[in-house]
């Protein structure tokens, strides 16, 4: 199969006019070998995947680090900056003063120069000086939100990444960073399906210039916090079934279709594959209602562990100010 073009967005708040691919390869659960993650990455690349996702908190920095120096020097890719890489700020470096050193061992970790974006990865910020992947409650503490974005936008003035975001921030904690932000977020990394539609974040971020983008967009299927109600559903079977799609490409194509970007996990070559061709096809007015009118479940994903007695979010409600 020739390599698809995947589409790219412009992202308005760049250091330097930069886009960005609307389908990447997510790398959130890593518990593989590394050489199979590493083929992954390198099949992709030959699918025409262009952008990664990874995270300090994913463990799959080196790895990725790793595949794509093994993509340059086969010639898979003509240079750096033909790829997009995506990265993110764990809570325990989530301290102003931590930002750049947290952000410079991502470099390290990837063996590279800059990152494409940095996001930070939940609103809540953590004891420092340990990567912890649980946040116990002894450990959560409330974000310095001024103090920390103020060090993001020093990463992206410096071009240690070219553009700086955010992930699992609601409306209202985004409309809170906006009124201070000198630089705004380029984009917003949130749980997004047919299932967790986020319209009123879609909304929001489309009058701000935020580009959306979609993680567990299958909803995570396989994984420790992940459900099999996406791709079980009923109304998508029938609509996968009418188009002679998959439900994985049906929500793929939905999330692209209603402007939104997205992450999807495969290291399965024949789902690489099939995960990238959603581009020549569409789903009609019709389906996109049917779809429209799914009721709507979260994913119970970190809630328990961020909602407790005594850390910065007391209820579900003010993790996610009323969108849940
Ligand atoms: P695998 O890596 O074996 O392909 P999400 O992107 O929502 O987090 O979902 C990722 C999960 O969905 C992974 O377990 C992945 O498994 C699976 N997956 C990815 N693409 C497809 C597909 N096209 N059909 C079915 N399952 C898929």
């Amino acid at each position: 199969m020739a390599a698809t073009h995947i589409s790219e967005v412009v992202l308005e708040s760049s250091n330097g006019r930069r886009t960005m691919p609307v389908l990447g390869f997510g790398t959130a659960s890593n518990n593989l070998q590394r050489e199979v993650f590493i083929e992954a990455v390198l099949e992709a690349i030959k699918l025409g995947y262009r952008h990664f996702d990874t995270a300090s908190l994913y463990g799959s920095e080196q790895s990725l680090g790793v595949a794509i120096a093994q993509a340059l020097k086969l010639g898979l890719v003509a240079s750096r900056d033909k790829l997009f890489i995506t990265s993110k700020l764990w809570s325990n470096d989530a301290h102003p003063d931590l930002v750049l050193p947290a952000l410079k061992k991502s470099l390290q970790n990837l063996e590279l120069d800059y990152l494409d974006l940095y996001l930070i990865h939940w609103p809540i910020s953590a004891t420092p000086g340990k990567l912890s992947h649980f946040l116990e409650e002894k450990d959560q503490m409330p974000m310095d939100f001024k103090g920390v974005w103020a060090a993001m936008e020093e990463a992206q003035r410096l071009g240690l990444t070219k553009s700086i975001g955010i992930s699992n921030f609601s409306t209202k904690k985004t409309q809170n960073l906006l009124s201070f932000a000198t630089i705004p977020p380029s984009v917003n990394q949130v749980e997004m399906s047919p299932f967790w539609q986020q319209k009123k974040l879609r909304e929001f971020c489309k009058a701000n210039g935020i580009v959306v983008t979609a993680f567990s967009p299958l909803g995570a299927i396989g994984t420790s916090w992940g459900t099999n109600y996406v791709l079980e559903s009923k109304v998508l079977n029938e609509i996968a079934k009418a188009r002679g799609k998959t439900v994985a490409q049906v929500c793929i194509r939905w999330v692209y279709q209603v402007g939104a970007t997205l992450a999807v996990k495969s290291y399965n070559k024949e789902r690489l594959k099939q995960n990238v061709q959603v581009f020549d096809w569409e789903l009609t007015e019709e389906d996109l209602e049917k779809i429209n009118q799914i009721p709507q479940r979260r994913m119970i994903s970190r809630e328990e562990e961020l909602v407790t007695a005594t850390g910065p979010y007391k209820s579900l409600d003010e993790l996610w100010d009323g969108e849940y």
